[in-house]
């Protein structure tokens, strides 16, 4: 097996490239089988002459193959430090990386102050689902099959018999008035998504509105012109005026349009107003006396105000702009316009 003289193992074990290869020149060697041990297990065989040189020859072997490897083992185990130590360098000159803040949609924001507003007046929260029966949506809110004003409100119908995609809020009157079991007052809110078929500048097939409703003893038109124009005022601005128009709603009656002046110009006049100086922001109206009925309220005790407005709407007079689809692109170059408009809440 070794066909090298010690010189030459000494010599390789000074190359040696890893610790494992020292390993093996140690066993070759110096181990319990290795050639110098075994030559020194010869030496009892030989002639005592012979054996004192051969034994010194053995042991100075065995040194230098011994030194060879301690000295390459600690110039490789240095190597290896070196390397680790390049490797694991902190650049501590670097610039630091800015972790990306998210913040809320513009939509969630403006939906949240009208809640806000709201919520201080003494309205309470209250939902309704999106997928809704037929009867809610429609029949319950004096809505008959085949009333024109089914056709106001585009419905994207599932496929499942009788139900649609809630073209509005107002089931929630429904519902809340139900939940209610005849105690009053009925005083909520009901924010949520709403569909229907439109699409363009101004109308998207999803969106969102905020419906209103408010069933006591004695509510008349003064209660829900007061209670609009305070909302109006707190989300606008105090100098916000209001005005109401006459209108038609199958479940209010009468039914009223709120129309606000312009936030852009302040009534002065502009393209978002259309030079008017008003803008629509919500319907309203007194609850129609077949819809309290249909809530389970007589209409000959009580009375009620309802209103619903678009979200979507609400944002582009607050922030002034002139396409609502915006609001859906998620281009973060327009969201992030945002995010000096308050706190994120
Ligand atoms: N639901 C009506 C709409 O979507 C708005 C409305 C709500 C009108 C409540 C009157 C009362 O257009």
């Amino acid at each position: 097996m070794s066909e090298l003289s010690w010189q030459e193992a000494v010599e390789h074990i000074a190359q040696a490239a890893s610790l494992d290869e020292l390993k093996e020149w140690r066993a070759r060697w110096v181990g319990r089988h290795g050639t110098i041990t075994e030559r020194m297990k010869e030496l009892k065989a030989l002639p005592p002459e012979e054996r004192r040189a051969r034994g010194y020859e053995l042991n100075q072997a065995r040194e230098a193959i011994l030194e060879a490897l301690a000295a390459r083992e600690a110039t490789l185990k240095d190597l290896g430090e070196a390397a680790n130590l390049e490797a694991e360098r902190w650049d501590l000159t670097l610039p630091g990386r800015q972790p990306e803040v998210g913040l809320l949609h513009p939509l969630t924001r403006v939906r949240r102050r009208i809640e806000d507003v709201l919520l201080r007046l003494g309205f309470s929260l209250a939902y309704g689902p999106q997928v809704e029966t037929e009867w809610y949506n429609f029949e319950a809110l004096n809505i008959p099959p085949n009333h024109p004003a089914r056709e106001m409100q585009d419905s994207f119908f599932v496929d499942i018999p009788g139900m649609v995609l809630r073209t509005h809020t107002s089931p929630v009157q429904i519902r809340a008035m139900e939940q209610h079991q005849g105690r009053l007052p009925v005083k909520i809110i009901a924010p949520g998504l709403t569909y229907r078929r439109d699409d363009d500048a101004t109308h998207v097939p999803m969106f969102q509105q905020v419906e209103g409703l408010v069933v006591d003893r004695g509510i008349s038109v003064a209660d829900l012109m007061g209670t609009l124009t305070a909302m109006a005022q707190e989300l606008l601005g105090p100098s916000t005026k209001t005005r109401f128009r006459s209108s038609y709603f199958p479940f209010t009656e009468p039914s009223l349009e709120m129309d606000v002046t312009c936030a852009v110009c302040q009534g002065r006049g502009c393209r978002v107003c259309k030079d008017t100086g008003w803008v629509e922001i919500l319907g309203s109206g007194l609850v129609h006396p077949t819809v309290l009925r249909n809530g389970g309220y007589d209409p000959d005790q009580v009375s009620g105000f309802a209103f619903g407005m678009g979200v979507e709407r609400i944002a582009m007079r607050l922030y002034g702009l002139d396409d609502l689809r915006l609001l859906y692109q998620n281009d973060l170059r327009f969201l992030l316009g945002f995010r000096h408009q308050g706190g994120l809440r």
